[in-house]
Parts: C-alpha cells; structure tokens; sequence
C-alpha cells in the first residue's frame, strides 16, 4: 500500500464527505499530518493527526466503500501511530460515532471525555463538531512497535 503525505485537499473533503464525516474545519493548513493511500491516481483512504507536544488527535480515517476490508484503514491507523510516534507523541486520542470496535481492535480503550487533555478539550471536534454521543478513545503509543 502506497501511504503518502499532504494529500490533496479537494480529494480528502470528497471522500470525508461520502463518507459521512466532518469537514468543516478542515484547511489545507492541516494537511501537513494528514495521509492518503491509493494504488491508481485517486484517493483510496485518508487519515489525520492533530500534534500538540505529546498528545495528538487522530481523526479523518476513511477508506473508499469499495476498497474497504483489505487492510487499508488499518495501514493508515498504524502509519499515523508511527509519525506521532516519531513526532514525540506519547498519547493519541480520537472521537466516534462509527468504529468503536474497530479501534478497541487496535488498541484503543475507552476514557471519559472529562479526562482529555486540555489541548484535545480546545480542538472543534472535541468542542463541537462530533456528537455528544461520542466514544473517546486513547492509546499509549509507548506499547507499539
Ligand atoms: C472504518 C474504516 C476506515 C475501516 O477501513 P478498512 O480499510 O475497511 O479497514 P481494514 O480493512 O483495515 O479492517 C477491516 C476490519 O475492520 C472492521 N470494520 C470496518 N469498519 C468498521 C466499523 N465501522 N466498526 C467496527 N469494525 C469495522 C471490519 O469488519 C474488518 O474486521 P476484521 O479485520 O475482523 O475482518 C472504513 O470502514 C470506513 O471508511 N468507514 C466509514 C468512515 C468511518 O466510520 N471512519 C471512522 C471515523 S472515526
């Protein structure tokens, strides 16, 4: 699988959004911590980071419907663990409405949102965007290899 970074900002809103997720806040100023992956020219799956000194927000992880369950999501989960990894990142943290248990399988564990960092408190899809109903995940990264 081919991950690459600053993938095109158009792409990302478009599949984001066929895929039902926020895009509001996305610029293309973010781009710098986000991945694509693809084997042809368009966007097959796309993931994000938010980096603040040791904590990151991972959020944006999408897979095209047709390129889902062949390990593309996954790819893209353990690539952003190692950029936050090799960026100082300690702990990573990311809100859902739709892939609690696909996290759970990768390492994330439940936290109540009251014990988020302050820097992941200020971020708009903590605050705002995603829905109070919201898992709020974390793993220390210090456990992958
Ligand atoms: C979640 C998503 C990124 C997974 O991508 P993928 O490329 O299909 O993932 P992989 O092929 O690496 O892994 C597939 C595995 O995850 C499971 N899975 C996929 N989506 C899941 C979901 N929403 N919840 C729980 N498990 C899920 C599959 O059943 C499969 O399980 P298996 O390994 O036991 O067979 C993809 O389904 C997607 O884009 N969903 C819509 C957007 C979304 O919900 N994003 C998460 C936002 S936090």
């Amino acid at each position: 699988m081919d991950i690459f970074a600053n993938p095109d900002l158009l792409a990302v809103r478009q599949l984001l959004s066929e895929s039902s997720l926020p895009i509001s806040d996305i610029s293309a100023r973010h781009l710098q911590h986000f991945f694509g992956c693809g084997s042809g020219p368009g966007l097959e799956g796309v993931i994000g980071l938010e980096l603040f000194d040791e904590v990151a927000l991972l959020r944006s992880l999408a897979v095209v419907s047709s390129c889902r369950n062949a390990g593309l999501g996954s790819g893209l989960v353990a690539h952003a663990e190692r950029h936050a990894r090799a960026q100082g990142i300690r702990n990573i943290y990311l809100l859902t409405t739709t892939a609690e248990d696909f996290f759970l399988r990768r390492g994330y564990a439940r936290l109540e949102k009251a014990q988020a960092p302050t820097a992941i408190k200020s971020t708009k899809e903590f605050s705002g965007i995603c829905p109070v109903s919201s898992a709020f995940m974390v793993k220390h990264l210090e456990f992958i290899s």
